[in-house]
């Protein structure tokens, strides 16, 4: 897979690729994520690529030339499944989107910012809208970090037995059950005597009661 990322902001997006789960999956070259500054994609000497709303209001809009510029550049290199725009108004990001997502091919992600981008750019290049949630953040670059590390993690090879996301929260529409590690007793708090007890079958029934117990008390709303 590769993801290309058009933002105003590429220093702000950076360092979640370079630790842990995602940085090995780039060094494994199971995916190739590549940065671009809308910066230099740029009108006149001003570096200029946003600019008042028409009709008056306060914040800035991002301009569709030097966006036009960087997209059109991208699709004349390689053919691309998705370009999706990171907006508080999108389509909430969830556990099926992210599935869905991880099984194209090129993708293009477009950080908002400011008051958003000029909606000729949604009309003309965006595929798909994402939000990852109702609150509102300062761009969209933290939010295009979560997708992608949403994304990423799923893509084959990723992760190993260890880390499998089959037993992720979600990935059943279930939240995880409690896990417990050393020492088998902390201060007189005791850690679940069947996870003790090397009985497998019984610890899977006793995971998945746990796992439904949760669920019920915190989300009944995944189990309709
Ligand atoms: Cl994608 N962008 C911004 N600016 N705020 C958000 C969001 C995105 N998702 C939730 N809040």
């Amino acid at each position: 897979m590769r993801i290309d990322i058009i933002t105003v902001l590429p220093e702000l997006l950076s360092s979640p690729f370079e630790a842990s789960i995602l940085k090995r999956a780039i060094e494994k070259g199971l995916v190739e994520v590549h940065f671009h500054n809308l910066r230099d994609y740029s009108i006149g000497n001003y570096k200029q690529v946003d600019d008042y709303q028409f009709g008056g209001g306060a914040g800035m809009v991002l301009m569709i030339e030097p966006i036009d510029k960087c997209i059109s550049k991208l699709k004349s290199e390689r053919e691309y499944d998705e370009v999706i725009y990171m907006t508080p108004d999108g389509n909430t990001l969830n556990q099926g989107v992210a599935n869905e997502i991880s099984l194209k091919k090129n993708i293009i992600i477009l950080c908002g910012h400011y008051k958003g981008v000029d909606q000729r750019v949604r009309d003309l290049f965006i595929t798909r809208e994402i939000s990852i949630g109702d609150y509102v953040l300062s761009g969209g670059e933290l939010a295009a970090a979560v997708l992608c590390d949403s994304i990423i993690r799923l893509l084959p090879g990723v992760l190993n037995d260890e880390t499998s996301a089959l037993t992720d929260t979600f990935q059943d529409n279930l939240l995880a059950p409690p896990v417990y590690t050393r020492p088998s007793n902390y201060k007189g708090m005791e850690v679940p005597q069947v996870l003790l007890s090397g009985d497998f079958p019984k610890i899977e029934k006793w995971r998945e009661e746990k796992a439904m117990e949760r669920t019920t008390e915190r989300r009944p709303d995944l189990l309709k």
